[in-house]
């Protein structure tokens, strides 16, 4: 019998609100994603609204997606966005240098990708294409997208069919100008950076720019440092991290059917960005004490060998279980370093790695992340509850990781949300939460789990894993005790 664990959840009114945008998507134009993905064009049999699919728009909306950025990627610094304007029989082509080589035909441009954000609710993240443009290039997007008044690119908009700018706040300076986005260094790219951002007006953006550095790969602290040291503040909003959980990128291993030992090392990479934020929020906490720069964690998720039979430039993988405790584990370290994180886009939303949703054709399935994803969803905008537990330890093959990631929030209603993983693949674990202080009395819960780990929504039974009342707790005088099974994922609400 293993010992209770037990988790402190108290109110601070120091503690930081949970950004909604930590629970932002990404799409890049890439495989499945965009094209056969969200954009069908507006002559397909599959409902759509100016060539989005319906079922798409409304599963997003469903999980409150706060944010999406496109177009890339690496694909952002080959793309020339004037190419994708204009009426869709002139436009010229462009082929997919990066993922799969294929020809694109550019109909899913910046009219498309921000009308579609306005239908979602989302706000759009652009990443601008530094390694292959121009400054003009990308100052020259942000005044067709966001300059009201006359001007050579606003009248362009107009011409295109949009009277109002779309006002885009968020922008990226390239991405991963350390390998595809220019092979730079830090210091170039720091170069780069100053002279990009110097040249993006906000065109008269109410809210301003928020300008964004393409950020270090996984530990490289030395980027994070060189780009803190070497650029204004006042040019820097924010400063990405990009890590993906990948076991050995020559061989990554299946999606699916994987062992206990593939497993293990899933969980211990997803488990490092506990340490890749705590160390890359401390250089910057050196910069900038008053952490007015966010950290924005533009790109995380599992990434394993493509799907057989598929292109593998297209990135296309099924999504079990373990991505749903990745995910919920992600998630729990994000809002627990709210202070300093205030975006992350999960790689990637359609078709593409770590999805939450995929198609086939006609059909459309929710992955079992995106349930993690809609479950977590009462954490955005709520204050966080600062937590504090020693967790009990998983074991494999003389390895240990942490078996328990918890966080929690207070929402504007006064609900309390306490979100539990356990990563443990034989092991329940119970904890203890003392709730005497946090105003709540009743609870109920939500649980994602399935008889195996490997078990995944498939299209023909895309109901396997959701969401069901979870009701293996009991509240003894405001101490829950609550028995958590294997790779779970459980949300406690408390009113
Ligand atoms: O998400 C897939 C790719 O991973 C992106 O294009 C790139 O930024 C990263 O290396």
């Amino acid at each position: 019998q293993k010992e209770t664990t037990i988790i402190s959840v108290k109110s601070a009114s120091d503690a930081p609100t949970i950004n909604r945008n930590i629970y932002g998507h990404f799409a890049e134009h890439l495989g499945r994603s965009v094209y056969g993905g969200f954009f069908v064009g507006d002559t397909s049999k599959i409902p759509n609204t100016k060539g989005v699919r319906n079922d798409i728009i409304k599963a997003l909306k469903d999980l409150k997606i706060p944010n999406l950025r496109w177009p890339g990627g690496c694909f952002a610094d080959t793309y020339h966005w004037k190419d994708g304007i204009g009426p869709k029989e002139q436009r010229t082509t462009i082929v997919n240098q990066w993922w799969g080589g294929v020809t694109e035909d550019n109909s899913f441009g910046t009219h498309d990708f921000l009308n579609m954000c306005e239908l979602l609710g989302a706000e759009p993240y652009l990443s601008g294409n530094v390694g292959s443009g121009t400054v003009q290039e990308l100052s020259d997007w942000i005044q067709y997208t966001n300059f009201a008044g006359k001007s050579p690119m606003s009248d362009l908009r107009k011409k295109n069919g949009r009277t109002e700018p779309w006002k885009v706040t968020y922008w990226g300076i390239g991405n991963e100008a350390w390998g595809c986005g220019g092979n730079m260094t830090a210091d170039y790219y720091a170069g780069e950076y100053r002279k990009y951002a110097t040249f993006m007006s906000d065109w008269g953006n109410k809210e301003g720019l928020i300008r964004i550095a393409s950020g270090s790969n996984s530990s490289d602290y030395n980027w994070t440092e060189t780009l803190m040291k070497n650029i204004p503040l006042n040019l820097l909003g924010g400063i990405g991290v990009h890590h993906y959980s990948v076991i050995n990128w020559d061989k990554k291993g299946d999606a699916v059917d994987y062992t206990e030992e593939q497993y293990f090392k899933t969980m211990k990479e997803a488990l490092k960005m506990e340490e890749l934020v705590t160390k890359h929020s401390a250089i910057m906490d050196k910069y900038d004490p008053k952490k007015k720069v966010a950290m924005i964690v533009d790109e995380w998720g599992g990434w394993y060998d493509v799907e057989k039979g598929t292109n593998p430039g297209f990135l296309y993988q099924q999504n079990t279980l373990r991505d749903a405790v990745l995910a919920g584990a992600t998630l729990n370290i994000f809002n627990n370093h709210a202070d300093r994180v205030r975006m992350a886009n999960l790689a990637q939303c359609v078709n593409v790695l770590q999805a939450v949703i995929l198609t086939d054709k006609a059909k459309m399935i929710l992955t079992p992340t995106y349930h993690v994803m809609q479950l977590y969803s009462v954490h955005q905008d709520a204050k966080l509850l600062p937590i504090n537990f020693q967790s009990p330890l998983y074991s494999y093959n003389g390895e240990t990781l942490p078996a328990i990631s918890a966080s929690a929030s207070k929402d504007k209603n006064g609900l309390v949300h306490i979100s539990l993983v356990n990563i443990d693949s034989k092991n329940s674990n119970k904890v203890e939460i003392d709730t005497t202080e946090l105003g709540v009395k009743n609870f109920s819960g939500k649980i994602i789990t399935s008889k195996k780990i490997q078990d995944y929504n498939s299209f023909e039974n895309p109901g396997k894993i959701v969401p069901v009342a979870f009701k293996d707790f009991e509240n003894k005088k405001g101490k829950l005790e609550i028995t958590i099974p294997p790779f779970s994922v459980i949300v406690v609400e408390g009113k």
